[in-house]
């Protein structure tokens, strides 16, 4: 049995906190809201803390990191140092400088970095890929992102790109399994003290696109992929996990079973940390630190009005 401290029990640990019971794995839970440690404490039956020192303690195998972005950084090192495994929360870290220091760090310990990239559990997602590896309709050309939501307030650290256009930009490189040649973006800022409105283009090689938007302005709450292929277009709607797809003569709709991505998505990172079936579509450091470094070619393009060419690792 594998002994996981997940660290952060805001409004998306405490998702952990419940998913990792659920796989009989949660040990014990630390975050610097004491009010928090007294409620989950009694929740679970586990120990709490408000230190990561403490924490440590327990004898973990790994710990999940579900901060805030600007702390990732400084509480993964820490758990690396300390010599346990660990799965942070996207974004990897709140720059790619951060991110490439978390990435050595788990390379020289030898220790697994991954990475909650957690589109990569929805099962309209996982079918997406299967039809564009074998073809299914045709060469993938375009794919159009929108993940829009009245957000403001609710993410304070970073903005709309690092917080939400990063999933989209992870999506869009698993599916065509490629970095992209070239970023342009354009950013703005209406209602929140970070860019809160982002369109951003990436080109991959042999013309092919993906284009996001991401936003904390759209007052209903819209996550959707149109993916264009030569022989027909597929439309995911993440939330509702369905996947549609329009050919020519027909329009077929998969029966998908349902899933968590989160508990989809936590027993992989389990299996890889007990070292059996590694292969998952879990997200790890390297690939993590490539989206960060095209969020930034996003941020920076947004800034300057230019284009930014890239030379990214395959
Ligand atoms: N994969 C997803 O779909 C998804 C969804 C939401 C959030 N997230 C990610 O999860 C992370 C947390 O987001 P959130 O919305 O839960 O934030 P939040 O602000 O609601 O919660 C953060 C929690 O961390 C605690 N904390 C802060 N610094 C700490 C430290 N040094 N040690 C221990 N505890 C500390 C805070 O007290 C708080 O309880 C972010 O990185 C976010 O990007 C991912």
């Amino acid at each position: 049995l594998v002994r996981v401290g997940v660290i952060g029990t805001g409004g998306w640990g405490k998702n952990h906190l419940r998913v990792l019971a659920e796989l009989n794995a949660l040990a014990a839970f630390c975050d610097i809201d004491k009010a928090k440690v007294d409620l989950y404490r009694a929740k679970y039956r586990v120990p709490g803390y408000t230190s990561l020192e403490e924490l440590f303690q327990e004898g973990l195998d790994a710990v999940t990191v579900c901060t805030p972005t600007t702390t990732h950084h400084e509480v993964a090192r820490k758990a690396l140092e300390w010599g346990l495994d660990v799965f942070v929360e996207k974004p990897l870290a709140a720059s790619p400088r951060e991110g490439e220091e978390l990435v050595a760090l788990a390379e020289g310990q030898g220790l697994l970095l991954g990475v909650g990239y957690i589109e990569r559990f929805n099962p309209a997602v996982q079918e997406l890929k299967r039809l564009f590896r074998e073809r299914r309709i045709g060469d993938p050309l375009l794919l159009e992102f929108h993940r829009e939501n009245r957000w403001v307030g609710v993410v304070t650290d970073i903005g709309v790109v690092l917080d939400t256009a990063v999933h989209d930009i992870d999506t869009a490189l698993w599916l065509f399994e490629e970095a992209p040649q070239v970023v342009y973006a354009r950013t703005g800022r209406v209602m929140s003290n970070h860019e809160d409105f982002a369109a951003i283009l990436l080109g991959f090689e042999g013309e092919r696109t993906a284009f996001l938007t991401a936003n904390w302005v759209t007052p209903k709450r819209v996550r959707q992929l149109v993916a264009v292929c030569s022989k027909g277009v597929a439309t995911i709607d993440f939330v509702s996990q369905r996947l549609v797809i329009d050919e020519s003569e027909q329009t077929v709709i998969p029966r998908l079973p349902w899933q968590e991505p989160l508990k989809a998505e936590l027993e992989a990172f389990l299996k890889l940390v007990e070292g059996r079936d590694k292969d998952t579509p879990l997200a790890l450091g390297p690939e993590a630190l490539r989206v960060s470094q095209i969020a930034e070619a996003a941020l920076i393009s947004g800034r300057t009005g230019s284009p930014i060419f890239l030379n990214l690792d395959r």
